[in-house]
């Protein structure tokens, strides 16, 4: 099985990738590949730009990681009751690829935040929207206080979340495998 995973931040100490990361980890027998935002760092989208360069080749690279995959796994870190800019940016110049973005691919989708609130609020909204983008959300998993609930060296260290992410999980690799 391949799995591509990203935290959709581009902090070089983001909380969220280390939450992707560690969730495609634990998919035994699965070669996973990671992605950073920085790396599909893109002008800020506008037709404008699209009419006089055309769609980055960027955005071309994204899309092939996301088709060579058969599950992808998003953590996405919440500012402003959004998305980071830096993942909208992607996800703008890939929607003019094809407005399936996400390729009818199982997803699993999280998200992680320091508050209690554990980025629902963005969580929420790519669980509403995604389907419309060709996504085939199987799992879903928000991760309160992260500071207190994760650690480096165990993962999801408190024992309700840490079984609730495992369900989620096996859900996102039944569909994917
Ligand atoms: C511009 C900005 C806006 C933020 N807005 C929110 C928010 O709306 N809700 C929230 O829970 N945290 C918010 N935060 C705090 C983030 O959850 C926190 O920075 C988290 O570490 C972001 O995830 P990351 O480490 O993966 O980038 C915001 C942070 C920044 C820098």
């Amino acid at each position: 099985m391949k799995i591509v995973a990203f935290g959709a931040s581009s902090s070089s100490s983001s909380i969220n990738q280390k939450l992707a990361v560690f969730a495609a980890n634990q998919i035994e027998g699965a070669s996973v590949s990671i992605l950073d935002l920085n790396d599909y760092e893109m002008p800020i989208y506008s037709t404008d730009k699209e009419k006089a360069a055309g769609i980055p080749q960027l955005a071309k690279d994204f899309r092939q990681h996301l088709a060579d995959a058969d599950g992808i796994i998003i953590s996405f870190a919440e500012h402003n009751g959004s998305y980071s800019s830096a993942f909208k940016n992607v996800m703008d110049w890939n929607s003019r690829l094809d407005g399936k973005i996400w390729l009818d691919k199982p997803m699993f989708i999280m998200a992680t935040s320091p508050g209690p609130r554990g980025g629902q609020t963005v969580l929420k909204q790519a669980s509403q929207t995604f389907p419309y983008q060709g996504s085939d959300v199987s799992g879903e998993f928000s991760l309160p206080s992260f500071n207190q609930n994760f650690s480096d060296e165990a993962g999801i260290t408190d024992a309700s979340l840490r079984t609730e992410f495992e369900n989620q999980l096996n859900s996102f690799i039944s569909k994917a495998s």
